[in-house]
């Protein structure tokens, strides 16, 4: 296929048996990878069993416009196995689109701790062991491709969704430090907050928006963040419904006061309209930018008195 062609990749799609998952995996296959489609096939509350079958069936919606899949009913919670699997089965890993997902909703007061441990395991343990026992096979090859999805939820916070949240935002912490780790053996590591039409979904939208926002406006940006074209590391976008938009840091203007001056809470209270100006913020995009602006008012005010 001319364009973007994952012809000699191997993709690894957890989540794969539903939603959005299975949309990216029928896509990495058309374009000619050799997908690993996992899922344990579980229900939106991660609460039972689950059935290889669901994984299965991508897989033979794959073979059936003959691409190349195989089928793997391992949770992420050891996702070492998927891993593993990709390797035995094709011997190679490129991309891994960390996809799979649970919802178990409870308000705070009521959110018990299996509530809790359950959304940080599938979410974030997750993401980590799959990524975790992918990458010394990446940075030995020199090449990978990590697709994190995080939430709008995780982002902006949700009521009944603490658990979820707080994983949600959580993958995108290791997107970042994984992609300053990742770069100098060329491997990419991004995030996507996607929203779309999917069985976690449905109590939330309307009918009419179910039949509009699918997991196929959504993919194309996974796909192009899962080629050797990506042009990307460390970034989050939201996406979905025919709209992509990157997200980043913003820094308000801030108030500034004199190295060793004290200084009190009502001083921070008379500075509250400059700590919440936004009208000459700036965007760090890493800790060394962040810090930057520190050392330089350390520097400056050294015994300057403030203007
Ligand atoms: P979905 O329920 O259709 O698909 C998720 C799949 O993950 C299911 O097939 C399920 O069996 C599988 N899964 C669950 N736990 C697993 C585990 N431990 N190991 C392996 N597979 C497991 O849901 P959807 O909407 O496609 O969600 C995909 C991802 O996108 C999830 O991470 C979700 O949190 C995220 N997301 C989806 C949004 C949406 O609007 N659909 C919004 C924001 C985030």
């Amino acid at each position: 296929m001319d364009g973007i062609s994952f012809d000699g990749r191997v993709v690894i799609v957890t989540g794969a048996g539903n939603g959005l998952g299975r949309s990216h995996a029928l896509e990495f296959a058309r374009r000619g990878a050799r997908v690993v489609v996992n899922d344990l096939g579980g229900n939106i509350n991660g609460g039972d069993e689950g059935t290889a079958s669901v994984a299965q069936a991508v897989v033979d919606e794959i073979s059936a416009f003959g691409g190349q899949a195989v089928a793997n009913g391992d949770s992420v919670a050891e996702g070492e196995r998927i891993v593993e699997c990709a390797l035995d089965m094709f011997g190679q890993v490129d991309v891994l689109v960390n996809n799979a997902g649970i919802i178990r909703n409870a308000l705070f007061h009521q959110m018990t701790l299996a509530d809790w441990e359950i959304a940080l395991k599938v979410h974030l343990d997750g993401a980590f062991r799959t990524t975790h026992a992918a990458w010394p096979h990446m940075r030995t090859r020199q090449y990978g491709r990590v697709i994190m999805t995080s939430s709008m939820s995780g982002l902006y916070g949700m009521p009944t969704q603490a658990n979820y949240c707080a994983a949600k935002l959580g993958v995108h912490g290791l997107t970042q430090s994984l992609a300053i780790e990742g770069r100098e053996r060329n491997i990419m590591v991004n995030t996507i907050a996607p929203v779309s039409a999917s069985r976690l979904t449905e109590a939330f939208w309307t009918p009419e928006m179910m039949q509009t926002i699918v997991p196929g406006m959504v993919t194309p940006l996974v796909v192009m963040l899962g080629h050797e074209a990506c042009p990307a590391t460390g970034a989050l976008y939201e996406v979905g419904g025919g709209l992509i938009n990157r997200m980043r840091w913003e820094r308000s203007r801030g108030a500034r006061w004199d190295v060793g001056k004290d200084f009190t809470a009502e001083d921070v209270l008379s500075a509250w309209s400059s700590i919440e100006d936004f009208s000459e913020s700036d965007h760090p995009d890493s800790a060394a930018s962040s810090a930057a602006i520190l050392v330089a008012h350390i520097e400056r005010r050294k015994g300057v008195p403030l203007d």
